[in-house]
């Protein structure tokens, strides 16, 4: 497939060949501009940034490094290439063609998803823009700067398939995904982790370990989609998202690496210490980990939901990798939900599977992240010390589904509201917690430093050296 990179707006779907849409998602052009200059990071728009630009799909060209001006960067429209003959993988049309245009009867619930989807992408950069002034080294920096362009695409990959498929509806929708905005009274972003502010880098990390990681869930359901220009455009995405994922798991890591070292140092891992030392507490690391998991955890949707049983049937969003499952109907299967019994017990509850794909999704995406607390945790064993990071029940602190509002432990047993009144400043972070961790944000830009509460990388990007400049500031 070809590559127009040299294109106003770069892309592989031919976009020259068709003048109103091209027309159109040129006039959205500078609205876009416009919010990334409004609402982008703020400052730093005249830095050379060492980026990575999808200049095309295949591997030569879907990670292009150079120094960009991120206005100048070239976000284009890049699709997976297509699969010949594809064939629809699950729910009651299985095994019928893919639809290469949106099926009438589809038509609104489709358009729904892809605006929700779309939403979070502008929403994290709001979320995110003022992170660079207190960014811990320009390697961090340059990896803030790096996810931002990257959300950024992803929002133009939504908005050219609400302006390709779905009309004039499809372009109301273009121009209001610019008018929400992170936090905003009037007119927030649709998902509410996306009003959560991110004014530390600790926050930031947790964000793209655990939040971006849900968004690779709903990526990899949607890459199931029998709607081909959708599954296509989340392939690709998912391949730019991985890194978001890798800034949050290395991120947390050596957070926690440095703890260690100072723990080591001092000879105690009392809180107080290690706060005067400059470097972040275990215990404050992990009430972080359990704001920002039981957070991302809403983001999945009920556990027995009826929308999500009609995408599953209709086709429109599969389960993370379908091929792995055996029964692509599973239209006699049931799943097994633990719910509260209203006596401060546990029930069990068996419902249609389709109905649980919410929590089946949600079941694969908890197993994904307990691999890093694995790394994390090896960190502390290798040192020799007995501490665990560990993620707490996904019954903890929900909004959204069975258990909202419902007060468990961090072991998901139910508790009174008391109780969990009482016990909420051992398991979330607490104002205190939040001005020491902001206390500790001081942007770093000397080339190779690296601020005190944070261990160097491992190594730097693109096989540059960690002390490489990364970004220049001049
Ligand atoms: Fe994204
Ligand atoms: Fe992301």
């Amino acid at each position: 497939m070809e590559s127009n990179y040299h294109d106003r707006i770069p892309n592989n779907v031919d976009l020259g060949s068709n003048r109103t849409l091209q027309r159109a998602l040129e006039h959205w052009q500078p609205e876009f501009l416009n919010w990334w200059h409004g609402l982008g990071p703020s400052d730093f728009n005249a830095a050379e940034v060492y980026l990575r630009t999808a200049i095309s799909v295949d591997t030569k060209g879907w990670a292009t490094f150079g120094y960009v001006k991120m206005p100048d960067y070239r976000w284009g429209i890049f699709l997976a290439e297509p699969e010949t003959d594809r064939k629809i993988g699950f729910g009651d049309n299985f095994g019928q063609a893919a639809w290469q245009q949106v099926p009438g009867e589809h038509r609104s619930t489709l358009r729904r998803l892809i605006v929700t989807q779309g939403d979070t992408e502008p929403a994290s950069v709001e979320q995110q823009r003022l992170l660079g002034h207190t960014a811990p080294s320009l390697y961090d920096l340059r990896n803030l700067f790096q996810v931002n362009v990257e959300e950024g695409r992803h929002l133009w990959a939504m908005v050219y398939l609400l302006h390709a498929y779905f009309g004039r509806d499809g372009r109301e929708e273009a121009e209001e995904l610019l008018e929400r905005h992170s936090g905003d009274a009037d007119k927030p972003r649709i998902l509410s982790t996306f009003n959560e502010p991110i004014s530390d880098w600790l926050s930031f990390y947790m964000f793209t370990y655990f939040t971006d990681r849900d968004g690779k869930f709903q990526l990899k359901s949607l890459a199931e989609s029998s709607f081909d220009p959708l599954s296509r455009t989340c392939r690709f995405m998912l391949t730019e998202e991985a890194h978001h994922m890798f800034v949050g798991d290395t991120g947390i890591g050596r957070v926690i690496k440095r703890t260690i070292e100072v723990m080591k140092e001092f000879g105690t891992d009392d809180p107080v210490a290690m706060r005067k030392a400059g470097a972040i507490d275990l215990p404050t690391i992990q009430r972080y980990l359990n704001f920002w998991f039981s957070s991302s955890l809403d983001l999945f949707g009920g556990d027995s939901s009826s929308n999500a049983a009609s995408y599953f049937a209709n086709g429109l969003k599969g389960r993370p990798d379908e091929e792995r499952y055996e029964d692509h109907l599973a239209a006699e299967q049931a799943h097994t939900l633990e719910l509260p019994d209203g006596k401060g017990g546990v029930r069990s509850e068996q419902i249609p599977m389709r109905n649980a794909m919410n929590e089946v999704v949600r079941e694969s995406y908890v197993r994904d992240c307990e691999k890093g607390l694995g790394r994390w945790n090896k960190l502390l064993e290798d040192s020799g010390y007995p501490q665990r990071m560990f993620l707490p029940s996904p019954r903890f602190r929900r909004t959204v589904g069975s258990w909202a509002n419902i007060p468990t432990d961090l072991n998901g047993k139910p508790i009174s509201a008391e109780e969990f009144a009482a016990r909420q400043t051992e398991w979330l972070p607490t104002e205190g917690d939040r001005a020491y961790v902001r206390s500790l944000m001081k942007g770093v830009f000397e080339r190779g430093k690296m601020a005190g509460w944070i261990a160097p990388p491992e190594r730097g990007i693109n096989t540059k050296p960690i002390d490489f400049e990364y970004v220049l500031l001049h």
